[in-house]
């Protein structure tokens, strides 16, 4: 199914289907996060979207994977940033979450594209947190133009630098700036963060209120907002009329939000 929803220029002036519902980490309530079961769940639920975390590994490779070390998600040890990409590729990523899982493999932004680009919206949130000046932005960019889905991304960043530096390289790059919650993301959420030039404003949702939306959407931006789980929350974004909810649980989203 490739609906008109897929693509992020189509999603933008979709004022009757709003707010897009962007399954976190894939649906990360129902699958390990970051894994191909995860994403392929929230396709099947009708999620709109995907967000994942992506970094570079040893050899300048793009892999899926929230953490800067591997201990919490895989039976590896370690920084991601030590390892190359087949060493990587060979971690299963499902076990520590549910035996049902194992032998999942930690994957490849190639095979993500591969397997769902055109499909949905796919948020990428470019992790270089401990290596800012990397060449993520430059590496993931690349890979998204060689797949032509540069109309189904939106790449999202707390890292300002990845917003400009994508904008540079390539205009037709939609880019988020993510903001951290409360008084430590305020600056972004306010006129510094929009000398970034991003498309979409990134808040926590506690931080999003009726004029946040409103100021947004004057200035021509989304408001995609995470991580929205409760049905109270989902609830209330939806009042505000934010142009995404990135939750866990898409499932449980769509059966509040379509009520
Ligand atoms: O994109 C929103 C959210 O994913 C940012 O936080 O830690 O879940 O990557 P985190
Ligand atoms: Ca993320």
């Amino acid at each position: 199914m490739v609906s008109a929803l897929t693509c992020y220029n189509l999603a933008m002036e979709n004022l009757d289907k709003r707010p897009l519902i962007i399954a976190h980490r894939g649906a990360s309530a129902h699958a390990p996060e970051n894994t191909m079961p995860a994403f392929q769940i929230a396709y099947e639920q009708g999620a709109d979207g995907i967000e994942l975390d992506v970094m570079l590994s040893k050899d300048n490779r793009l892999i899926v994977i929230h953490d800067s070390t591997l201990d919490r998600t895989t039976n590896g040890k370690g920084n991601v940033l030590d390892h190359t990409i087949s060493e990587l590729h060979g971690l299963d990523a499902g076990a520590w979450l549910n035996e049902t899982f194992q032998n999942t493999k930690l994957p490849l932004l190639d095979e993500v594209y591969e397997q769902f680009g055109g499909k949905f919206l796919i948020n990428v949130e470019l992790k270089n947190y401990h290596n800012p000046k990397d060449e993520l932005p430059d590496v993931a960019l690349a890979l998204t133009q060689k797949h032509d889905l540069l109309d189904h991304v939106i790449f999202s960043s707390f890292n300002p630098r990845n917003i400009v530096r994508l904008k540079k390289l390539d205009s037709r790059a939609k880019t988020g700036l993510l903001c951290l919650p409360g008084f430590a993301g305020s600056l972004f959420r306010g006129p510094i963060g929009r000398l970034f030039g991003y498309n979409a404003l990134h808040p926590h949702f506690s931080d999003v209120t009726e004029s946040t939306g409103k100021r947004a959407h004057k200035n021509k931006n989304q408001v995609n907002v995470w991580t929205v789980n409760k049905t109270e929350d989902l609830i209330r974004m939806r009042s505000i009329g934010v142009d995404a909810i990135i939750t866990d649980d898409p499932q449980h989203a769509k059966s509040v939000l379509e009520q």
